[in-house]
């Protein structure tokens, strides 16, 4: 694929065809490059949340914030802690509407970084287990602390291979709310093969496969990407790593 920006004519050239840069369909090429070149450069890995880094393109982040405010889940569980950026931010959502607790889970919780979180002014809010998100013994404790009137929302952030992620929904999906939904991350990896960090195996071996996979045998999930809020523009696709991964319960 060759591109070409030509800002006189405002025109991007995709294999010698012009695209307008000031429709839709110049924003999404143009879009499309950004996902990848933003991901290349790890830009996500340069905001933090109320003092704690996240592993985050901050347009995922505002399109949950418009998620969570609607929803109002009781319980958000993680999948994938990292430095605790994004469970601090789910909590501060709560914290702002009133209601919520997050659970967090990660095979390996840095000592510096659980140390960081359990001081954390939010921390009231949060509670962490240590060990694969698989194993049955962690969905156990998890499942242990969902009650049947809980409204829980569900963020899958921690291994990406296909096989895992599938695992996961398996384990997870039956804690998910009739209207809420469980969060695949990262489906964005399927167009990153040659970037750096990738993997050749990436075309099958990602996110968005695990969830066809899941979908199958499935009937009680659909795919629905998050509608923005508010809209006042032509738009109707945003920069986003978890492409497809928004699935919601609606049986
Ligand atoms: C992308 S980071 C999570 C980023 C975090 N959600 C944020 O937004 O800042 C992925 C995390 O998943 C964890 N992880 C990897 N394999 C895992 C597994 N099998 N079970 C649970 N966590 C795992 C890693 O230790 C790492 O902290």
């Amino acid at each position: 694929m060759e591109f070409e920006i030509n800002m006189e004519s405002k025109k991007i050239y995709k294999d010698g065809v012009a695209y307008d840069l000031h429709a839709n369909e110049g924003y999404e090429l143009v879009k499309n490059l950004w996902e990848y070149t933003n991901w290349a450069n790890r830009y996500s890995y340069t905001y933090s949340w109320l003092g704690r880094p996240t592993i985050q393109l901050p347009d995922d982040m505002i399109r949950i914030q418009e998620l969570v405010f609607q929803l109002k889940p009781s319980i958000i569980i993680e999948t994938g802690i990292a430095h605790g950026g994004s469970l601090i931010f789910y909590a501060s959502l709560c914290e702002l509407i009133g209601n919520g607790r997050i659970i967090g889970v990660d095979i390996d919780i840095r000592e510096h970084n659980k140390i960081a979180i359990e001081k954390h002014p939010l921390s009231n809010r949060i509670l962490m287990f240590e060990g694969s998100s698989i194993d049955s013994e962690i969905v156990s404790k998890v499942t242990q602390h969902v009650g049947a009137d809980d409204t829980v929302l569900i963020i899958l952030d921690s291994n990406h291979t296909k096989d895992h992620v599938l695992k996961e929904l398996m384990s997870y999906s039956p804690l998910v709310s009739k209207n809420s939904y469980i969060i695949v991350a990262d489906g964005i990896m399927q167009n990153l093969i040659g970037a750096p960090g990738s993997k050749n195996d990436w075309n099958w071996n990602n996110p968005q496969e695990a969830v066809r996979e899941f979908l199958k045998n499935n009937n009680n999930f659909i795919i629905e990407n998050p509608k923005p809020y508010f809209n006042e523009s032509e738009i109707r696709s945003f920069p986003t790593y978890w492409p497809n991964g928004w699935l919601k319960r609606v049986m």
